[in-house]
């Protein structure tokens, strides 16, 4: 039997189309515009095309769009002072800086004095502490994403096994956060785990996020589970560069009851998530309801 395949790309555009619902309300009966500040330090490559993306998303859905470039070289103290400025700009809803930071530069000390009410990424330290607590905070982009995909496919997720392989502070650990939020019963396995295939089998939810590619085979897979691939790895196959998930999916799809593609399963929904929080921040800066269904 084939799985069914969670079209990513589709949720995606729904969560954009209700996010531009919500600008349009917050333009109308407030006159507030959401605003999403991103601050790129460097030239990686791949950097820059997420943060483009990210502004022309930002202004697809009726949000204002303040990018910040700025040189490899840049000191520490005017890093710092830009996110001074920004969180004392009552357009700035959000702020994200994208990482990785240039070597010389604190990542945890630049993350850390944002804003957490506009920290939309979900990575300071304080939402960390909010989430495992279980109180209302900022959650990180991909894995509330995940977790939309999980409860629009199960409904309730209560008293499913989930395993969530890898344990990084971006998608692993609050992955698994959510999940327990969500009454599953989580296991979060990684490179020192034991007997991985024997714990992966016994999932009902499976979400791999390690960035190894296609590590995953089919038969560690139970039957009928659900698979949510995190992982984005460029590889070389046959003479083209072809992009894979950390699941293998050509065996993974004869196994799972419902799996994420890559391209076109995680991958769109962080962004359409970054847009979410955007409004989510907004929203809570004007003391206004929140919008359904954009949270977690
Ligand atoms: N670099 C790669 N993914 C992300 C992300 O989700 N947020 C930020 N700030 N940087 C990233």
């Amino acid at each position: 039997m084939s799985a069914d395949i969670i079209d990513g790309k589709a949720f995606a555009a729904k969560v954009r189309e209700k996010v531009a619902g919500h600008v349009a309300r917050l333009k109308e009966e407030h006159g507030i515009v959401p605003g999403l500040a991103v601050v790129l330090v460097g030239e990686d490559p791949a950097s820059q095309v997420y943060v483009r993306s990210k502004g022309k998303q930002t202004v697809e859905v009726g949000m204002n769009s303040y990018e910040h470039k700025l040189d490899a070289d840049t000191a520490e103290a005017d890093l710092l002072a830009l996110i001074d400025t920004l969180n004392n700009d009552p357009a700035v809803h959000g702020i994200l800086v994208q990482l990785p930071l240039p070597k010389h530069l604190d990542e945890d000390l630049v993350i850390n004095s944002i804003n957490p009410a506009k920290d939309v990424d979900g990575f300071h330290i304080s939402n960390v502490g909010l989430l495992g607590t279980g109180q209302k905070s900022m959650v990180p982009c991909t894995p509330l994403g995940c977790l939309m995909m999980l409860r629009e496919h199960h409904g309730s997720l209560s008293g499913l096994d989930a395993v969530v392989i890898g344990r990084s502070n971006i998608v692993g650990k609050p992955m698994a956060q959510l999940l327990l939020g969500d009454s599953c019963t989580v296991t979060i396995a990684h490179s020192r785990t034991k007997d991985l295939p024997e714990v992966v089998r016994r999932a009902d939810i499976v979400v791999a996020a390690v960035g190894r590619p296609e590590m995953v085979p089919g038969d560690w897979i139970k039957e009928g589970a659900t698979v949510i691939d995190v992982g984005i790895n460029r590889i070389e196959r046959d003479g083209k560069n072809k992009l894979v998930g950390d699941v293998d999916f050509a065996s993974a799809v004869e196994r799972a009851g419902a799996i994420t593609p890559v391209p076109g399963g995680v991958g769109p929904m962080t962004i359409a998530c970054l847009l979410a929080n955007t409004v989510t921040a907004c929203c809570r800066a004007n003391g206004l309801a929140e919008p359904e269904g954009l949270t977690a």
